[in-house]
């Protein structure tokens, strides 16, 4: 017998993207995003204009999926929804919305760990390669920046964090000084292709174990740039491009030193990349020219599903309904949800 299509809606709301999207099996039928602008005069989310932001996009954002997939409410199988970790004001948004959405269509309700989604996105049936267990996941983003063994699809040991800012958060906050816009992460990124990465140098700090520290570094760049303006007030201005370049060089360093690290500790060959810094244009480049290297396989997400969208709260979603492992009306959104 022929096994009917399993309909997926997945939402998305843990920090300041509002996203729907809807899935049938593994298979992305649309992913929408609402890209919440209100920030980028404050150089960073404003938590509560965030969740005021979520509460006006959502049923847009959702109607919009439903239609750009050509399915209706009825045909759905299961609503999914980031349960967290992210900004509490928000996920409470996404949280009460599926789980009314559940409640009103009598359809199971899958809570998804959005950390996890940044990571099993590689299992979005397209022409990208899928990766097998176990692998490294390396998961870079405005909030986190994390080393991962994932033995399989929900077994996932922490092995490494950061012990401060995020990755993400110290290009957005270097891209401040530069008085670049929000997020300044891609616009470094752009800037840096036609910058020289070894103009300026900045130390890595030493971190023991797989943890590392990305604060340390901002404080330096920071500094760094107040006395030269003190100097030179064209300073900025006149250096742009190699400032971006050996910035950004520093920043993917720490994080490629640790990467190199737990393949060796943890004996795998295979790395998967998630979370918005994936997009960054040296980090995708520096770990390809290793894979050739040292034999590594590497798995970089479509950029499509770097920063943060539905669509990976969709695959888990259809993941966890493969098993039937339902979340409950009861389940309280976690701002620092764990594995
Ligand atoms: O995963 P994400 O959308 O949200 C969080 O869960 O945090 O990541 C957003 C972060 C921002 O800090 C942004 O500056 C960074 O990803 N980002 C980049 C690039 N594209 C996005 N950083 C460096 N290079 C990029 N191309
Ligand atoms: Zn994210």
């Amino acid at each position: 017998m022929k096994q009917q299509p399993c309909y997926i809606l997945a939402i998305e709301s843990s920090c300041d993207d509002t996203a729907a999207a809807i899935l049938r099996n593994d298979e992305v039928l649309s992913n929408i995003i609402a890209t919440q602008d209100v920030h980028k005069q404050y150089g960073g989310v404003v938590p509560e204009l965030a969740s005021r932001a979520h509460q006006q996009n959502i049923i847009p954002v959702v109607d919009q999926a439903l239609k750009e997939a050509g399915v209706s409410k009825s045909e759905l199988s299961a609503i999914a929804y980031t349960r967290g970790p992210g900004l509490l004001g928000s996920l409470l948004v996404g949280t009460s919305f599926a789980k009314s959405m559940s409640m009103g269509l009598d359809i199971p309700l899958i809570d998804v760990n959005h950390m996890q989604a940044h990571l099993l996105a590689h299992f979005i049936k397209d022409e990208h390669p899928t990766p097998t267990f176990p692998f490294l996941g390396v998961t870079v983003s405005g909030g986190h920046t994390q080393l991962v063994l994932v033995k399989d699809y929900f077994e996932f040991e922490l092995i490494g964090t950061t012990l401060d800012d995020a990755i993400g958060e110290a290009f957005d906050k270097c891209g401040k000084i530069l008085g670049l816009g929000y997020p300044a992460g891609p616009i470094i990124d752009k800037l840096a292709k036609t910058g020289n990465s070894k103009a300026f140098s900045f130390p890595v700090p030493k971190v023991p174990g797989l943890n590392l520290s990305y604060s340390g570094f901002k404080t330096n760049v920071i500094n760094f740039i107040h006395k030269n303006m003190q100097k030179d007030a064209g300073f900025i201005d006149a250096n742009l491009n190699d400032l971006c370049a050996s910035i950004q060089y520093t920043l993917i360093e720490i994080i490629f030193q640790k990467i190199e690290k737990a393949v060796d500790q943890y004996q795998v060959s295979k790395v998967v990349l998630g979370g918005g810094v994936s997009a960054n244009s040296g980090l995708r480049s520096k770990l390809e020219t290793t894979a050739v290297q040292k034999g590594w396989n590497v798995y970089l997400p479509p950029f499509a599903y770097t920063t943060d969208n539905a669509a990976m709260i969709g695959i888990v979603g259809y993941l966890k309904h493969q098993k039937e492992d339902f979340g409950s009306l009861k389940e309280a959104a976690s701002a620092r949800l764990k594995f």
